[in-house]
């Protein structure tokens, strides 16, 4: 079969016309022809979206480090698996071959073996971008233990909710982390956020800042004398097509964060062939995506679907702006990058620097550019085209979520003609549909509205972590058998999709996801807070910033409100993570309310946006007076 590597306009075509009219022998071929199975499946795909029920591949038993790892060693076993690329350009990259990436995750698994991890447990990992993280996820999955990788710039609390909430028996975390001149404490955080987790009885300690930390006795251990010590022989565990391999959590528009559970076979298949296609990976390639493992996209697309690739992914640990605003640009010189993938809000921040940062740097290893996690704009669209690809390398604008675990639109590099701001085309086997707010599709060209998926694709999201019920509420009851991705989408004349942003509360700061439900929930926490609304509103370099309005029990005068600002921010760090700052906050009277109280969050998003023409009908409101005021006072 040779539908593994689509190589022209045509053949996309040709094969996803097949992925859509016989889904479950086009998904069948890429599974049977390319991964390593301990015994094959009875049934490609069983589903039903009204359950909501996706099983993909079921009766099947594999382990996907056999395919990351294993299954390599013959022809790949002195191939560079691993680059990592510290923090400080002065200290060494590694390169961690496939035997030795292998040896060290075979280790690493008996150590979580011995010291009583076993399969269907949880596992939290809090780590800094370090060999160590990936090797985490791959031992987990080894021995069939679930990874929850936490983000390692979220706070204590937002460590803690997400330990509870998939009742985590271990966390796994570093002494510190280094990003760019500071660092941070890790060890701290994790120590803070266990006094509310009971449930945690080990805590293995990763040295890599030789900070001074606190171990428990007993809880705490440090990882290396135990790798020492450990095994490299360890069998994979035989995993069934649908266990559960990590759970990663994703913020909602309101309530607890949602714990998105991937499972194993579809994953697996899903996020390497995405890989293969997307990125048009050959051989020697050296493939550098620069999210943090922390997110989906680091799952994805820095560990699961390049090492089923058996490419070579590059970690970085530190900051585009570290030691300065070209470290990118020496990186991909240094490891002769031919695939680099990064976020809009990067590129932003460096297309403002000064282009000498560019300019001495020799970028001609690069073949493919690609963006992700929020819509690109056209000004940085040309800039990463013209500058960093100078022209001639095709951009691949993926989009994707947390919940649908790989790529669902791109082009297809040197397949699929660019368009500046569009995901463009349908991956294979991906269906999307446009639909008006009464669910009706829009079929045809040249439509809007929101964007949903009419059929199962192997890398989707199960369900949320022990709240199969939210799972469904959520994706599958606003649009009736349909998957709903929250987004705005528009088609163009030739069928190429825009996506024009989210249509429920959640914004998107730099690259990442906030529900401005439990920000408010956490500002609402202050004792001289009121009542709260927080919107989004363009911001230059992280596409979004976020303002809030506040009303207070009491009002005071301005330079309480200094300190109260601070406090506010404050706050929010500590229940979410310093990600959510707010940019502005204004003090108001009262918020707009409709006359059944809810808050108005359509004109204060407009307010914020100063976009004050498109307010609409005011004059229904509870309290339409009180928007004059909120306007005069605009920050
Ligand atoms: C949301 C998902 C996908 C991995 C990183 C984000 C937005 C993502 C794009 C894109 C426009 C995009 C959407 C989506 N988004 N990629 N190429 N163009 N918007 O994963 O944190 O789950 O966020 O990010 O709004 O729904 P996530």
């Amino acid at each position: 079969m040779s539908n593994y590597s689509i190589k022209n306009l045509e053949e996309y075509y040709q094969v996803y016309r097949k992925s859509i009219r016989e889904p479950e022998n086009f998904w069948e071929e890429i599974a049977e022809e390319h991964f390593l199975w301990r015994k094959k499946w009875n049934n490609v795909l069983s589903w039903d979206f009204s359950t909501p029920q996706i099983k993909w591949f079921e009766g099947a038993k594999l382990n996907i480090t056999e395919n990351c790892l294993d299954r390599h060693l013959i022809n790949r076993g002195d191939k560079t698996a691993i680059i990592f690329e510290p923090n400080d350009p002065a200290e060494e990259a590694q390169h961690i071959t496939y035997t030795q990436l292998h040896e060290r995750v075979c280790k690493m698994a008996n150590v979580l073996k011995d010291q009583g991890i076993k399969k269907g447990d949880r596992v939290c990992v809090y780590l800094p971008m370090i060999p160590e993280l990936a090797i985490t996820l791959m031992a987990c999955a080894r021995i069939g233990a679930i990874h929850n990788v936490v983000f390692a710039g979220f706070s204590a609390k937002a460590v803690s909710t997400r330990i509870i909430d998939s009742d985590c028996k271990m966390v796994i975390t570093a002494d510190g982390s280094f990003r760019g001149n500071k660092s941070i404490d890790l060890k701290g955080i994790v120590d803070e956020a266990l006094q509310d987790c009971e449930l945690v009885d080990k805590v293995l300690v990763v040295k890599r800042t030789n900070a001074d930390v606190t171990m428990v006795e007993k809880r705490d251990v440090w990882l290396q004398p135990l790798m020492d010590k450990a095994s490299s022989d360890c069998k994979a565990e035989l995993m069934d097509a649908e266990d559960p391999l990590f759970i990663l959590y994703t913020s909602g528009s309101t309530g607890k964060p949602k714990g998105m559970v991937h499972t194993t076979a579809g994953y697996m298949v899903y996020t390497a062939y995405t890989f293969k296609n997307v990125f048009q990976y050959k051989e020697n390639d050296v493939y550098w995506c620069t999210a943090d493992i922390g997110w989906i996209t680091g799952h994805s697309y820095i560990v699961y679907g390049p090492l089923a690739n058996g490419a070579t992914t590059v970690m970085f640990e530190g900051v585009p702006q570290y030691p300065d605003f070209g470290r990118f640009w020496k990186i991909i010189e240094k490891h002769k990058i031919n695939q680099f993938y990064t976020a809009p809000t990067a590129i932003r921040a460096l297309a403002k620097q000064n282009l000498s940062f560019v300019e001495n740097v020799d970028l001609s290893s690069i073949k493919v550019l690609g963006s992700v996690g929020e819509p690109i704009n056209e000004e940085a669209w040309h800039w990463y085209n013209d500058i960093i690809g100078k022209g001639k390398n095709p951009i691949v604008d993926t989009w994707w979520q947390t919940e649908t675990g790989g790529i669902m639109i791109s082009p297809l590099p040197y397949v699929t003609p660019t368009k500046p701001t569009y995901a463009t085309l349908p991956f294979l086997g991906v269906q999307p549909a446009i639909v008006n707010e009464n669910g009706e599709e829009l079929k045809g060209n040249q439509v809007e509205g929101r964007l949903c998926i009419k059929f199962p694709w192997p890398g989707m999201a199960r369900t949320i972590w022990n709240n199969h019920q939210r799972y469904k509420e959520t994706y599958f009851s606003t649009y009736e058998n349909m998957y709903f991705t929250g987004d705005g989408a528009l088609r163009d004349e030739v069928g190429y999709y825009r996506i024009t942003g989210r249509v429920d509360d959640v914004v998107i700061v730099s690259g990442h996801n906030l529900g401005t439900g439990p920000l408010e929930d956490a500002i609402n926490e202050h004792p001289a807070v009121s009542e709260s609304a927080i919107v989004g509103f363009p911001h230059d370099i992280k596409g979004n910033a976020l303002y809030g309005y506040v009303t207070l029990k009491e009002t005071g005068e301005s330079r309480v409100h200094e300190n109260l600002r601070k406090e506010i921010n404050q706050l929010i760090s500590e229940r979410i993570g310093p990600i959510a700052k707010l940019d502005k906050i204004q003090f108001t009277e009262a918020l707009p309310k409709t006359r059944s109280g809810k808050i108005m969050r359509r004109i204060l998003r407009k307010i914020a946006e100063n976009d004050m023409s498109n307010l609409g009908d005011t004059s229904t409101l509870l309290n339409p007076e009180v928007v004059k005021d909120i306007i005069d006072q605009r920050l």
